[in-house]
């Protein structure tokens, strides 16, 4: 075994390690005298020793072989699948230090990569970091693979089935619904993939009020692109391009709703423009709550999203709300300016093109809303806003518990504006 200290080590190495923090993606972080090392399922002041599984020009990344000392943040992970399944990979760590790593690392992505003054954001800037009211149970939605007799999850990194009874995050309802179901199917002879989702007809006051119709369970049927690019992002990327996105918690989705409608009250300017808008998750209760003051327009490339909005505009009478089925940028191109305009922004993964914010600079929205699922791309491109917008509101949620994944809603205001 090397020492600690020992300058570089290659694969299959073992050395004693502490690990420091958790990091975005999940690892936990140990360092060497000269590169860091990211160890998953590890937990902060975990005491390890770990074996090399990867050398890189600046990083090492190791698997646990054995734990010397344990963190007290560590708690044995209630799903007995969790160490196979692809799902969570944060079931090892009590709830209360997964808000805290999650906290740290939006504090470390604001002072570090955006040049923040962490001091002057904690005095009213920076809110506190939004927990779930329930740690597991929240999913409103999840997907299953099924062959022959086995029917759950493709187990991590692979595409063979672990049988699964219940997954812990998805909403009991849910499994209550996958287990009947699955008692009672036939086998599939060829790899399927099911969805199996509450159904909440897309009705705002059943967003608002939390409330649950139906369980339905769809099958599904691009399980061959899928197999093509086994990628969990890209995996995510067809399924939504496919059915539709739709936002996976609802508790958590709820806050973002009310955090728009609150932040919109504060300006009550005449236009909202919601990009990247779903199906009007955002606009809808915007068009709704202030029918008599805003004409909201929401600009959605995919057609089965795109047709949700149409359906709720239809349902609740919104002549406020216009759903447009098009491409941002290409949409964007054809705008003269965006003065008066509260405008929405909720990228997928991948953020904002460099020619979107260029078109928006240009555009001079009044103000802007930034909700982004990956805190990586969101500050690349706020980093571009931040010079001509200032932040006036950040704010961390727990959109996805027992994994490293959170959500963060962000205000801005073009310099001269400020928040009364
Ligand atoms: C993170 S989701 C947010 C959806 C919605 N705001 C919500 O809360 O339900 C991102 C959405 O952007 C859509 N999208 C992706 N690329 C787009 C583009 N270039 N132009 C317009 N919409 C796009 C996706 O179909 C998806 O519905």
């Amino acid at each position: 075994m090397k020492s600690v200290t020992t300058n570089s080590f290659r694969v299959g190495d073992q050395l004693e390690l502490e690990i420091e923090k958790l990091t975005f993606k999940g690892s936990g972080l140990g360092r060497t005298e000269s590169k860091v090392i990211f160890v998953p399922y590890s937990a902060p002041l975990d005491q390890l020793l770990v074996e090399i599984t990867e050398a890189k020009k600046n990083f090492y990344t190791a698997k646990i072989i054995k734990i010397i000392k344990p963190s007290p943040q560590r708690q044995d992970p209630p799903c007995e699948l969790f160490y196979k399944c692809g799902g969570c990979n944060w079931q090892h760590l009590n709830y209360e230090s997964q808000i805290n790593a999650k906290e740290l690392i939006l504090d470390e992505i604001l002072e570090r990569q955006l040049k923040f003054d962490l001091k002057d954001l904690k005095n009213g800037i920076l809110k506190p970091f939004l927990k779930n009211s329930k740690p597991f149970n929240y999913r409103n939605r999840i997907q299953v693979k099924s062959l022959k007799n086995h029917t759950g999850f493709f187990s991590k990194n692979t595409h063979e089935i672990i049988d699964m009874e219940k997954c812990l995050i998805a909403e009991e309802s849910i499994n209550l619904s996958y287990q009947k179901w699955k008692k009672l199917k036939k086998p599939d002879i060829e790899l399927t993939k099911y969805q199996i989702k509450i159904v909440s007809n897309n009705d705002i006051e059943n967003k608002l009020s939390l409330s649950k119709d139906n369980i339905t369970i769809e099958k599904l049927n691009d399980i061959k692109s899928e197999l093509i690019d086994s990628k969990s992002d890209q995996e995510a990327k067809s399924q939504s391009m496919l059915l539709g996105f739709s936002q996976v918690n609802n508790e958590q989705n709820k806050n973002l709703i009310d955090l728009v409608l609150t932040y919109y009250s504060k300006f009550n300017l005449p236009k909202v423009l919601d990009l990247y808008g779903g199906p009007a998750n955002f606009s809808g209760p915007l068009a709704l709550n202030y029918s008599n003051q805003l004409q909201a327009v929401c600009v959605e490339l995919n057609f089965n999203s795109y047709s949700e909005g149409l359906k709720l505009k239809s349902e609740k009478k919104l002549t406020n709300l216009k759903m447009i089925n098009a491409d941002v940028e290409s949409y964007l191109k054809r705008q003269l300016n965006l003065d008066q305009t509260f405008v929405i922004l909720d990228p997928p993964r991948e953020g904002l093109s460099s020619v979107t914010i260029h078109q928006l600079l240009n555009l001079k929205p009044t103000v802007i809303v930034y909700i982004s699922c990956d805190p990586m791309t969101w500050a690349r491109d706020v980093l571009k806003l931040k010079e001509h917008y200032q932040m006036d509101v950040v704010q961390g949620l727990d959109m996805f518990p027992q994994t490293d994944h959170f959500e963060i809603f962000s205000l801005w205001t073009k310099i001269d504006i400020n928040l009364p």
